[in-house]
C-alpha cells in the first residue's frame, strides 16, 4: 500500500463508534479550509452510530465493518479478523490517514502495520483521548478525573501504537476542574477544547510539519 502524502490533499478516514462530535469538528475544519484534507470515508464497527448518519447528510461514504461473532474466535484473533477487513476497506478508498475520534476498538498490528511509514517509526493512525495521557487512559477518562477529584483534566492528541492510548504525544491541553459540580460539566468544557485541538493539530501532523523526538520511555512528536 502507498502511504504517500504527495497528492495535493491527504486522504483520511475517519473511524468512529458513536455520537461523532470531534467528526463534525474535523469536517467543519476542511469545509471551512482550516484543515488541508479529504476526508475519504467515515468507518464505523456500529451499524446504528450516528456519525454513520451524519457522514452520509455531508454527502460522505459512510462504511459499515461489522466485527466477528463473538463465537468466531478468541478476542485477539476476532480483532485481527475486523482489522484486515477495515484495511481491506480503507485501501478501497485510498485513505493514506487513519482519524480515530471515538473509535471505541483496541486495534492490532494488522492495522497499524498498514498504515507504517517506510522508516517504521510510526503508522499514520491517529486517535484522540479525553485525559492527560498517560492518566487515565481507557474508558470514562472526565469521569475518572472527577471522582479521583482532579484539579485538572485535560485532553490528549497522539499517534496509535500497541497498548490501550499508549502512543506516542502529539498535542495536550489540560483545563481545571476543580470547581465543576458534574461530569457532564467537565465533559461540556473538554469537548470544546477536543474540537478545536483535534483539527488543529491535524493540520500539521498530516502535513508532515513535525519530528520525532525520543525520550527515556518513548517517542513524542512535536510540530517543527
Ligand atoms: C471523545 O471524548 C473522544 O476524546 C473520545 O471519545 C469521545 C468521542 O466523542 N475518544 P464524539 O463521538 O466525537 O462526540
Amino acid at each position: 500500500m502507498s502511504h504517500s502524502t504527495s497528492s495535493a490533499l491527504p486522504k483520511i478516514a475517519i473511524l468512529a463508534s458513536g455520537r461523532g462530535s470531534n467528526f463534525d469538528a474535523i469536517a467543519d475544519a476542511v469545509a471551512q479550509g482550516k484543515l488541508a484534507a479529504e476526508i475519504v470515508c467515515v468507518l464505523s464497527d456500529r451499524a446504528d452510530a450516528p456519525v454513520l448518519t451524519k457522514a452520509s447528510a455531508r454527502g460522505l461514504r459512510a462504511i459499515h465493518v461489522a466485527p466477528p461473532a463473538t463465537s468466531a474466535g478468541d478476542l485477539d484473533s476476532r480483532r485481527r479478523v475486523h482489522d484486515q477487513e477495515v484495511v481491506t476497506a480503507l485501501r478501497a478508498v485510498q485513505a493514506e490517514w487513519i482519524v480515530m475520534a471515538g473509535y471505541m476498538r483496541v486495534v492490532t498490528p494488522v492495522l497499524l502495520d498498514a498504515f507504517k511509514v517506510q522508516s517504521g517509526d510510526y503508522s499514520r493512525v491517529v486517535n484522540i483521548h479525553p485525559s492527560l495521557l498517560p492518566a487515565f487512559p481507557g474508558v470514562e477518562s472526565y469521569q475518572r478525573a472527577f471522582e479521583h477529584g482532579c484539579a485538572l483534566a485535560g485532553v490528549t492528541v497522539h499517534l496509535v501504537s500497541e497498548g490501550v492510548d499508549a502512543g506516542p504525544i502529539c498535542a495536550q491541553e489540560s483545563f481545571a476542574i476543580g470547581e465543576c459540580r458534574d461530569v457532564a460539566e467537565i465533559e461540556r468544557l473538554g469537548l470544546a477544547i477536543e474540537h478545536r485541538l483535534y483539527p488543529q493539530t491535524l493540520q500539521w501532523l498530516l502535513h508532515q510539519n513535525f519530528k520525532l523526538v525520543q525520550h527515556k520511555e518513548r517517542l513524542s512528536v512535536r510540530k517543527s
